[in-house]
């Protein structure tokens, strides 16, 4: 299998220049310009990306596929996941194991990659989920951690399901940092939301309208600020998920500047959609109900400029897709029911370079360290993945900046019946995208092979 691209601009996180690119097998071999097609071997596909710009193939680091939650499953499986992931450029996914609290953690594992494996056309990883914490579970945390999967996930919100106790908290950050993995965690206050949410039901505020009031940014702050300060007690790297709003980033920022080794990841819909899509009529708000909530709109800015200013790290999806039809509207009666969850997977990386980089907001190469880079350095995969260098790995998208569409449910390819950018306009979109240098993607279409996705083993890195 050989793969020769030919002319496009390369951008990665830290580099822009044109030449061609050689892909031997799996693995970038050279980068080169004028290489010559007629002196490489019989049968080598050559792609012309004159005018196009070349990225390395994008990393989702927070996605749900398989995910039991809220009296429901989200609605994916790794083929559906992976050619929506595919066709948005988005060649490595990393995935939430996220089991319930009497599920034994080593199955959790075996489970969820039992779900990857078949399925997966992307290449993928986990973050493992601790749910709960206790001396008889130390040491499957431990053997999970060898199998490759090195970073934790921590929920300190979703009271009764998957929150941590303090006490359970306090001693997973301590087996992370022993461990040296980095803890990825949701950050909002369980019991105020709690209490919230049980006294807007009382006064009979039900609707979907009322999602983002029994979570306002001072509980996500919170969040982030008990998080920080068990990182400062223990010295744990921790990465901050979905962070929405001013109040929040502000937190993990002082914690930074106090020493905490603290990162910050946002996802797409925070900077691009606000509360008053979950405040839309006759329950279409439902679609866009996920947490932390969509907020006010003057928090966009902050998390745009916290892009460009590097002080955020990563824009990923948080990808949780649930139907309108036959699962959002679990909620008709309670907007405690309404599974959480906006599904962007495909929409991402078209998102970021249409609103982000089109509108002036971002450069190209913030674009690639933020959707990419990063997520591939932080999480050890960095530079067989997140980077275009001689023995990376060939995952490659051949981006057209040219082309103009809108998205829709109809161009999608994940398993849910709406889309939360419906009709809005697109300004390009990938050409070709390779995994490993086979084609997976042809013009927003999937051309790839079900199953060729690899496990991504990983090594604690801090
Ligand atoms: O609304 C969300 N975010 N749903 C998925 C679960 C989570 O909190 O990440
Ligand atoms: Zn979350
Ligand atoms: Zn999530």
């Amino acid at each position: 299998m050989a793969l020769l691209i030919r002319g496009g601009r390369i951008v990665t996180a830290t580099d822009d220049y044109t030449s061609d690119i050689y892909c031997q097998d799996e693995t970038v071999t050279r980068i080169e310009r004028g290489i010559d097609a007629k002196a490489l071997p019989p049968g080598t596909e050559v792609i012309d990306a004159t005018g196009k710009y070349v990225f390395p193939g994008f990393i989702d680091p927070h996605v749900h596929i398989h995910l039991p939650f809220m009296g429901t499953y989200a609605a994916d499986d790794y083929e559906s996941a992976s050619k929506a992931a595919l066709a948005g450029g988005t060649t490595t996914l990393i995935e939430m194991i996220c089991p319930g609290p009497t599920d034994q953690p080593l199955a959790a594992f075996e489970l969820w990659r039992s779900k990857a494996e078949p399925l997966a056309a992307v290449d993928y990883t986990f973050h493992m989920s601790v749910v709960r914490f206790e001396e008889s579970v130390r040491d499957q945390f431990r053997r999970i951690v060898e199998a490759g999967v090195a970073s934790f996930k921590v929920f300190l919100a979703y009271k009764g399901a998957l929150n941590l106790s303090d006490e359970h908290l306090f001693a997973a950050l301590k087996l992370a940092k022993d461990l040296g993995v980095i803890v990825t965690a949701h950050c909002e206050n369980a019991d105020a939301i709690d209490a919230l949410q049980r006294a807007l039901l009382a006064a009979g505020k039900t609707g979907p309208e009322w999602h983002g009031p029994s979570r306002p940014p001072v509980v996500e702050a919170d969040g982030v600020h008990h998080l920080c300060t068990f990182a400062e007690l223990l010295g744990t790297h921790v990465y901050i998920v979905h962070t929405s709003c001013d109040a929040a980033v502000r937190e993990a920022l002082a914690a930074r500047y106090r020493g905490v080794n603290v990162w910050i990841e946002s996802v797409i819909p925070h900077f691009l959609l606000d509360e008053t899509y979950a405040e839309r009529r006759e329950f279409e708000g439902a679609k866009y109900v996920m947490s932390p909530p969509l907020r006010a709109k003057a928090n966009q800015g902050v998390l745009w400029h916290g892009v460009k200013s590097r002080a955020i790290s990563t824009i990923a999806t948080d990808h949780a897709p649930f139907r309108f039809h036959g699962q959002k509207d679990m909620g008709k009666d309670a907007f405690t029911k309404i599974p959480n969850g906006i599904p962007s997977i495909q929409e991402r990386v078209d998102l970021v370079h249409s609103y982000g980089v089109t509108a002036g907001r971002l450069d190209l190469q913030t674009m690639v360290d933020a959707c990419s880079t990063q997520a591939a350095r932080l999480f050890g995969l960095y530079p067989k993945k997140g980077a275009i260098q001689v023995g990376s790995d060939a995952d490659l998208v051949v981006y057209d900046p040219a082309f103009r569409g809108t998205f829709s449910k109809e161009c999608s390819y994940s398993n849910v019946d709406y889309n939360a950018y419906e009709g809005w306009e697109r300004t390009g979109r990938p050409s070709v995208v390779t995994v490993r240098g086979q084609v997976q993607v042809r013009d927003g279409d999937f051309v790839g092979t079900i199953g060729r996705g690899e496990f991504l083993r990983r090594e604690p890195t801090h």
